[in-house]
């Protein structure tokens, strides 16, 4: 979900529209404001898109302060009455909401049996608290500061109270957000890209802090009303880069900005000597442990495979990768000098801050790779490291999937460099080719859209085949195709499907195989004619240099081999994208996804 709050002196109208459209890729299940001015508090709420909202906006209603909320379903049914912002029975206070309360049963029981509840939310449960606290004779402030310590879970909120048109209250526990800064206004928001027109300074907030902000001042408090003061600080990017111009979707744009996001990463991580220059505390820390654990979650998991890869064959330090999830509950026993690393493309997912605070308390180091400087992830990690791919939008994931195995292999050869391991790889002259690489397959766009035309536009099932890196290149190829285009997609590693899964192959069913190793080229395309035979429709995506062969449907262009899977992307993500364009999907949101999952 992504939250949104205006005070000062403009319309919040289209402040609060324009925000929430900018947070969308955050759940777009259902969204609605709350504007305040002289004749009181006006919701407004729907199912459905932004642009739904803004239809059922009365343009007549003028207000200086407003909340704002786009929603991904937790509790509740994504319907009108679910929507946020959520008030409380009087209509004195109107808040909304992001994260998940998990005591609200308990609390509703014990604090609420004689209200009337209008929704099935959680959230309604903390709106009816602050009033009935209110009504006991406390401030506004001191009873939001009562109802949170009561709260178990995670919570971003802002709230308005309809008696004080001068103050907008927010706090913040495990979900994000921040306060924007302005000449006679401030806002909130979920992260930095809503805002982004308004504001370029902002203040990161810790967990459990609430905030009193007015139209030129902000008060933060820790939950016993203890004031606390904080410098802001300034993002990187401005508007412009979270427009999608000429592009028909934001996931074009993003899979055509990987080149440049590669060249950037090489400016960034290393010198004008052709040698990997990182942090030195982060390459000593990397050297330090005896076992690299990858921890992460969709894409980002596929990328910290193929991340293993590299640390372990350039670097030689043993590594595992864990989805952040099941590492929470399910710890592998661990090595006995760990580090952790973290990659996140929001730096806020959930799932994988929950590992975080879980191997902090232990006392293992931990780096966060993460896209978004000030995220949850990057602040906690005792080392991080920037992708330095600029705002990702679309929901699927692609320019960030690719910056991320790029800084791995930034990681992997900085730790050798140090450790005096001879390098077959001269990553900078390596990388700048796989960027060329990654371009020429940008301009293949033509022939991409023919093969997803060829071989995905009647079916409702595909598979992925590789071996080595081409198996983790699969499993992300699959993960694209399902998330972009609803086509069941699987990927597996080549010499497994005969294991089974084989038994799914039926005539005409597409096979698309990964062929860009070399020491298992031979096995790979074995496990081609296998499928072949049993009718499979096969399409063989080989590498220039590799021994191919005059029918391999797509041949990418030669990049060293513990590079292909960045060459590899382009197509897979081309590929979805087209299949999606097909079925006429929503490419940039997908049903039922969100961009940045901040619930366990
Ligand atoms: C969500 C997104 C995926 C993403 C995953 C991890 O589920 O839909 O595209 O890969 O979260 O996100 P993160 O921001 O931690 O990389």
């Amino acid at each position: 979900c992504g939250i949104v709050g205006y005070i000062g002196n403009e319309d919040a109208r289209d402040i609060l529209l324009k925000g929430l459209s900018n947070l969308e890729y955050r759940g777009y299940d259902s969204a609605g404001i709350a504007l305040l001015n002289a004749e009181g508090i006006h919701v407004f709420k729907e199912k459905g898109r932004i642009a739904v909202l803004r239809e059922s906006v009365d343009p007549d209603i003028h207000a200086t302060l407003g909340i704002g909320h786009t929603r991904w379903a937790t509790h509740g049914q994504p319907n009108k009455c679910n929507a946020h912002p959520h008030q409380s029975a009087s209509g004195r206070f109107t808040l909304v909401h992001n994260g998940v309360i998990e005591n609200y049963n308990q609390l509703k029981t014990e604090y609420l049996s004689d209200v009337t509840m209008k929704s099935e939310t959680d959230t309604e449960v903390v709106v009816q608290l602050i009033e009935l606290f209110a009504k006991e004779g406390l401030s506004t402030g001191a009873a939001l500061r009562k109802t949170l310590k009561l709260l178990d879970g995670s919570y971003a909120i802002a709230l308005i109270d309809a008696e004080d048109s001068d103050t907008l209250y927010v706090a913040k526990n495990k979900s994000p957000l921040l306060i924007g800064l302005g000449d006679g206004f401030n806002v909130v928001a979920s992260d930095a890209t809503a805002m982004i027109q308004k504001t370029k300074r902002y203040v990161e907030l810790v967990d459990e802090e609430v905030v009193e902000l007015t139209r030129d001042s902000y008060m933060i408090m820790d939950l016993d009303g203890n004031e606390k003061t904080r410098a802001p600080y300034t993002v990187s990017f401005d508007a412009h880069d979270t427009e999608k111009g000429a592009y028909a979707h934001y996931m074009l744009k993003e899979i055509d900005e990987q080149p440049a996001v590669m060249r950037r990463l090489l400016q960034e991580y290393s010198g004008k000597d052709g040698v990997v220059t990182l942090d030195s505390t982060i390459t000593k820390a990397v050297n330090a442990a005896d076992r690299i654990y990858i921890i992460a979650c969709g894409t980002s998991y596929h990328a910290g495979l193929v991340g293993k890869h590299l640390l372990e064959t350039v670097a030689g330090i043993p590594t595992e990768v864990h989805i952040s999830s099941e590492f929470s509950y399910n710890m592998p026993l661990l090595s006995k000098k760990p580090l952790f690393i973290f990659i996140s493309q929001s730096g806020e997912t959930a799932d994988s801050r929950a590992v975080l605070v879980k191997v902090k308390k232990l006392g293992y180091p931990t780096l966060t790779m993460t896209n978004v400087e000030g995220s949850t992830l990057y602040r906690e990690a005792d080392y991080r490291m920037l992708l330095f791919a600029g705002p990702e939008i679309a929901v699927a994931s692609t320019k960030a999937y690719t910056a991320m195995i790029a800084v791995f292999a930034f990681i992997a050869v900085a730790s050798a460099q140090k450790t005096g391991k001879t390098l077959d790889l001269d990553l900078v002259h390596e990388m700048s080719i796989a960027a060329q690489g990654m371009e020429q397959m940008i301009d293949e766009k033509a022939l991409l859209k023919e093969v997803a035309r060829e071989y995905l536009s009647i079916t409702r099932n595909a598979f992925y085949i590789g071996r080595g890196l081409d198996y983790y290149v699969c499993m992300e190829a699959s993960l694209k195709l399902k998330e972009v285009s609803y086509i069941q997609a699987e990927g597996f590693a080549g010499g497994e499907l005969k294991h089974g899964t084989i038994a799914l192959i039926e005539d005409g069913t597409p096979v698309f195989a990964f062929a860009t190793q070399q020491k298992v080229n031979n096995n790979i395309r074995s496990n081609v004619e296998e499928v072949a035979a049993r009718g499979a429709h096969t399409c063989i995506i080989s590498m220039d240099g590799v021994t191919n062969h005059a029918d391999d449907r797509i041949v990418l262009p030669k990049v060293h081999h513990a590079l292909a899977p960045l060459v590899c992307a382009v197509p897979l993500q081309l590929i979805a994208y087209y299949a999606a364009l097909q079925n006429e999907c929503d490419v940039d949101k997908p049903r039922n996804l969100a961009k940045s999952v901040t619930v366990e």
